[in-house]
């Protein structure tokens, strides 16, 4: 569990991103809850950060894929697989998140079909 922000830097609706251990970790406040995505969507590892939060989605700038920021369930393809999504705990006045395992997306694939 590591402390990322305080609570009182990121107003409701916002989000922000942050390098956790290594991890780009998205952090969003929704309706007073904070939630932690890992910042790359899953489409084309575009960060997700740069994209728009809309209710409870993540919309990603790129193709507009729009992910479920309290799971990292895809809401709306070109996307199909999940981001991975960390436990958030509000402790001391901070935003703490526990990393796990990131779920890497497979690297695009470019080039002329066979
Ligand atoms: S990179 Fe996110 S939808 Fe394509």
């Amino acid at each position: 569990m590591k402390p990322v922000i305080r609570i009182s830097e990121l107003d409701e609706g916002q989000m922000c991103a942050h390098t956790v251990e290594g991890v780009d970790v998205l952090i969003c406040q929704v309706e007073g809850n904070f939630y932690a995505l890992h910042n790359q969507c899953s489409h084309a590892r575009q960060k997700l950060s740069q994209g728009r939060l809309r209710g409870f989605e993540v919309i990603c700038p790129l193709h507009g894929a729009r992910f479920d920021v309290r799971s990292g369930e895809v809401t709306s393809a070109p996307a199909a697989r999940p981001v991975t999504s960390f436990p958030v705990t509000l402790e001391g006045g901070k935003v703490h998140v526990t990393l796990k395992q990131v779920d890497q997306p497979a690297r695009p694939q470019f080039g002329p079909l066979n």
